[in-house]
């Protein structure tokens, strides 16, 4: 049996990702909110998605934008409350639009009650809900905490004269899963969501939560030669995690009919399957970073080389499909809220390239096997921001980030320089643009962040109004997948011209019926040869019909196009 065969409704769907925060404020606090995105229901089914995966919307100090969750039971106040999630759970589904909720359990926040009762005693009932290391053993084994400036993944606690883990900041503290009931507490949270009706988890950072509790010294040797170098290898490495995946699979995600899909931190394609082989019962779907790291300048933060090997990036997704060829199922992404805009970053945002790019892009994302997980804005063609000042940022991670720069003396400028194609998430987190108007129509409050000055021109009601715009392009390239599930969803992939440097081309098949998927992913176009194949009907283009010539296709810059084969 191959892939084709194994049909599930999560696997021919269309996720759309909202960033709350961001998309739409109802009651002028500069903050989204859940009666905003209620609001904006018709306008999500309009594009023709079939699943809403939201980022975390508890009761949250805001530390990491919702990462770091104080109540799992709680709406975060700035969104809202309780009567308004069902509300809009319940809008959703009249309109059938799933939902998919965030489950961030690697980690609690450090202002969680769990929490603040293991910290203040070492006999504390809770105390075993978190890691710890007695400072009388001296100082804890190397661990990496990200979003701390000093890089160490290990907090002090004066209190109980102890550090305890934290993968992220020090806000995160991480949750103890070798307990027995920490992982009770967290299924039967997960119950309580889905008996509430919700249609998922997307779930944060999962390959990270089993630790070896000896805490072994780590050296850089055992992680080149055990690791891939890694330490997010490493961290996705505990000995507990499968076991403890198939028991929250048999003890809640096997009694509802959801879609779950683990943020693949840390996983490779030879691990993944681990993860996502149905025979093993443990989650539906992952998503890999191999792409999304592909193009960064070593040495530096997320800085981006404007000659990242397009050759590269076709072997990336390739070689994943592949993995899935025969069980399984993929995900493909190039946009989320730990990303840049991808028109910044993979197409063209200058005004003469960022139509034809951004189309591209979306041709990319709508015409490759696996489950689409679109991120909002990108529909219109949002762009990086691209701020000149570290004020301007508020993620965590940008800050820590600039802050190690600075303590070390380095380029701080070339740094601010770097985020602008490169990194900083704030680029993909600026408000949704709405209209032309004050602030995008995002708010009439001051925004959290700012909105970027292209909502004159990139806002949804121009974009509703022009036939040829991205927004509607989007749309088309949606139904398409839908009226062709066979070849678009489930068909058999196979990579054409693999040493092409300008073009990505490939080809989707099934039943007997081939379409070639052509992409050019520079200013200057590119050429590819036919071969033996003959064109039939263009099922979309982005730009004008293509020109061929002595069997050869000129592309012009960023043309995507979709064919028949005869
Ligand atoms: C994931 C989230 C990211 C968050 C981190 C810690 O990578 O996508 O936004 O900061 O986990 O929870």
């Amino acid at each position: 049996m191959d892939t084709a065969s194994q049909k599930k409704w999560w696997k021919e769907v269309v996720v759309y990702q909202i960033y709350p925060r961001s998309f739409k404020d109802s009651d002028g606090d500069g903050i989204g909110d859940l009666k905003g995105i209620t609001s904006k229901l018709d306008y999500v089914k309009s594009l023709g998605v079939d699943v809403i995966w939201l980022n975390p919307i508890y009761g949250s100090p805001n530390a990491d934008n919702g990462y770091d969750i104080s109540n799992y039971d709680d709406i975060m106040k700035e969104f809202g409350t309780m009567a308004d999630f069902d509300t809009m759970l319940s809008e959703m589904h009249k309109r059938n639009l799933k939902l998919v909720m965030d489950l961030v359990v690697n980690h609690c926040s450090d202002e969680h009650e769990w929490f603040k009762q293991a910290r203040s005693s070492r006999t504390n009932p809770y105390r075993n809900y978190f890691h710890w290391w007695p400072a009388e053993k001296g100082k804890p084994p190397f661990r990496p905490g990200n979003f701390e400036v000093d890089g160490s993944g290990w907090r002090f606690d004066s209190l109980t004269n102890s550090y305890y883990l934290h993968y992220f900041s020090y806000k995160q503290p991480d949750l103890n899963w070798e307990n027995p009931k920490v992982r009770q507490e967290i299924y039967a949270m997960m119950n309580r969501w889905f008996k509430k009706g919700v249609d998922g988890f997307r779930m944060d950072v999962i390959p990270f939560i089993a630790k070896d509790t000896t805490f072994p010294v780590i050296t850089q040797k055992d992680l080149d030669a055990k690791y891939d170098g890694r330490w997010d290898v490493y961290q996705a490495s505990g000995p507990g995690l499968h076991s403890y995946l198939q028991e929250m699979n048999k003890e809640v995600l096997s009694k509802y009919d959801i879609m779950t899909v683990a943020e693949g931190a840390g996983t490779t394609k030879s691990t993944v399957m681990d993860f996502v082989d149905p025979d093993r019962k443990e989650l539906d779907m992952a998503y890999h970073f191999d792409g999304v790291s592909l193009g960064y300048v070593p040495g530096y933060f997320k800085k981006m080389d404007p000659n990242w090997s397009l050759v590269a990036f076709k072997k990336i997704y390739s070689d994943w499909d592949s993995v899935f060829e025969n069980k399984g199922w993929g995900t493909i992404y190039l946009g989320n809220h730990d990303q840049p805009r991808m028109v910044s970053r993979w197409g063209n945002d200058a005004p003469e390239y960022h139509d034809a790019s951004s189309k591209m892009l979306t041709t990319f994302l709508l015409s490759m096997r696996g489950t689409p997980y679109y991120y909002f804005g990108d529909e219109l063609g949002m762009t990086n921001i691209k701020f000149d000042k570290i004020e301007d940022y508020r993620d965590i991670e940008t800050i820590a980030e600039y802050n190690k720069v600075k303590n070390a003396g380095g380029d701080v400028k070339g740094f601010i320089e770097d985020q602008k194609t490169g990194g900083a998430r704030d680029n993909g987190r600026t408000p949704f643009q709405w209209d032309a108007g004050l602030n995008g129509g995002f708010t009439t409050g001051t925004p959290w962040l700012k909105v970027n000055d292209n909502k004159s021109t990139i806002n949804v009601v121009a974009e509703e109004k022009d036939a040829n715009s991205i927004l509607n392009y989007f749309k088309k390239m949606v139904q398409l997948r839908k009226e062709h599930k066979d070849i678009m969803v489930y068909g058999k992939y196979t990579l054409l011209d693999v040493d092409n440097p300008d073009v990505y081309a490939y080809t989707r098949e099934a039943g007997g019926k081939k379409v070639l998927v052509l992409l050019s992913f520079r200013k200057t176009g590119g050429k590819f040869n036919l071969g033996t194949m003959q064109l039939g009907k263009e099922w979309i283009n982005n730009l004008q019909p293509l020109t061929v010539q002595n069997g050869v296709v000129n592309l012009q810059p960023y043309q995507a196009c979709v064919v028949e084969l005869k």
